[in-house]
């Protein structure tokens, strides 16, 4: 939790950017797992947390534009809940802690909402992404879930982009706490892994030192001897010489900010020399594409100076031909780098997904690629001071991906076949690191973390 003035500030701006109207901003509730007592660990919804400060479930907040009233929503602990779950702060007293000096019953936001509407005055809400908000919704205004994202206040919208956009100081300082974690977990893996060993047994090890650090996973672990699937989240495979690891997770820290770091190390000591050459020419990418981050770029023109470096990189070893610049345009490079660079990412790995990819990712003058592979670039426009985004190059031989393409004939012209039957079995290699963008350039955040192929092997020979 950042202090009051923090909270006061934040809303105070917000309400002045939506100008007019009533904003409901809805906190998240306890879920089920397997019965309703049984629940899934409590993650507070993002903009909550950014506006409103608390990390607690069963709250929901109302922010009237035009009088700067803030009322939170929400029941004081019961006896039974203390017995069960032990004391908390009062409810008055959390909210004074974040700037809140109105709170009313739990119950009270039906009528409060009812107000708003007899007033004729609008009821700004962001979409919905938990069927419980989806439904609070649907009583109210009587919108079907899948009419609720349309029926959203574009103003809210873009109004919540625009400040969680640009981190300030103390945001920063937390995301470099995920990312120094985050570090230690890759680390640690490197450290640890050897041939013989279950995918599982690193998936725990990095997931135990984001929990001990007093945090989370920032989302599921990605820790894959099959790199060529982008989100494989199956940990069940024996780690093999001569195989790769492909390790994509953060930490999420105690205040709810994430790191998404993705390394890529061999499972025997040392890479192979095919490994390797692929391994260079990501890593090429990757540095590239940090260098020409500052304000005032465009990101899907660095999205595209990744493919056109990883082409020439490919076409050096022969997998390619032609022109790249022309192969990169036609979208032959998306058969070995079918994603996108990066996106922003701040209290959400995907920071503010849940508000619409293209409103947060792309602006008046660039707009969404259709063509595979760039189509999932979900960050294009043009970087500003404060963005803080991935950088995370790829390149994957995905087998059924190159036999379609190549009964197909696709790309033909661009792409050696032949040539590309002995890496049929290589898998993938990402690397990924998270970098702010300064004033006058960028910062990679956090401490350094092994990426070139002498660092990764001395972390590696620690491991036998
Ligand atoms: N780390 C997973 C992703 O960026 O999609
Ligand atoms: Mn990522």
């Amino acid at each position: 939790m950042f202090n009051a003035q923090t909270y006061r500030t934040r809303r105070r701006d917000l309400m002045h950017s939506v100008t007019d109207g009533v904003i409901l901003l809805l906190g998240n509730d306890e879920v089920g797992m397997n019965y309703a007592a049984n629940v899934y660990h409590f993650r507070q919804d993002s903009s909550f947390l950014y506006y409103i400060g608390i990390d607690q479930p069963g709250l929901n907040a109302l922010l009237d534009c035009e009088s700067g009233e803030v009322t939170l929503f929400g029941n004081e602990l019961t006896m039974e809940d203390i017995v069960w779950t032990g004391a908390l702060p009062s409810l008055k007293e959390t909210a004074a802690r974040v700037g809140i000096d109105n709170t009313r019953p739990k119950n009270d936001l039906d009528a409060a909402v009812k107000d708003v509407h007899r007033a004729r005055r609008t009821l700004h809400y962001l979409p919905p992404y938990r069927a419980a908000n989806q439904i609070k919704i649907q009583n109210w205004s009587g919108l079907k879930p899948a009419e609720q994202k349309e029926n959203a206040s574009l103003r809210l919208i873009k109004a919540v982009i625009g400040q969680r956009s640009h981190k300030s100081n103390a945001e920063i300082e937390e995301m470099v706490k995920a990312v120094n974690t985050t570090r230690d977990m890759h680390h640690a893996v490197m450290r640890h892994a050897k041939p013989g060993m279950k995918e599982a047994e690193l998936a725990a090890l990095a997931q135990s030192i984001a929990v001990a650090a007093e945090g989370q996973t920032a989302y599921p672990v990605i820790m894959t001897t099959k790199g060529q699937i982008l989100h494989s989240h199956d940990h069940s495979n024996t780690l093999r010489e001569g195989q790769l690891v492909l390790g994509d997770y953060g930490a999420e820290t105690k205040n709810h900010y994430a790191g998404d770091i993705t390394r890529t190390f061999p499972v025997s000591k040392k890479f192979t020399q095919q490994q390797r050459e692929i391994y260079e020419i990501v890593l090429k990418a990757e540095n590239d594409c940090i260098a020409a981050c500052r304000s005032g770029v465009a990101y899907r023109d660095i999205h595209s100076r990744a493919a056109q470096i990883m082409g020439e990189g490919l076409k050096d070893l022969g997998l390619m031909k032609g022109d790249i610049a022309e192969a990169v345009a036609a979208g032959a490079t998306a058969l070995f780098f079918p994603h996108g660079l990066g996106h922003h990412i701040g209290m959400d790995v995907h920071d503010m997904e849940d508000l619409g990819e293209d409103y947060v990712g792309y602006s008046e003058h660039i707009k969404r690629s259709e063509l595979f592979g760039t189509a999932y670039l979900r960050l294009g426009r043009e970087l500003e001071a404060g963005f803080v985004l991935t950088v995370e190059p790829g390149i994957y031989f995905i087998p059924e991906l190159i036999d379609q393409w190549q009964a197909e004939g696709k790309f033909k012209d661009f792409i050696d076949y032949e040539k590309l039957a002995p890496y049929r079995d290589f898998s993938g290699i990402r690397i990924e690191d998270n970098v702010l963008i300064t004033d006058n350039g960028h910062r990679i955040l956090g401490d350094p973390i092994a990426k070139t192929v002498a660092e990764v092997e001395a972390l590696r020979a620690e491991a036998f």
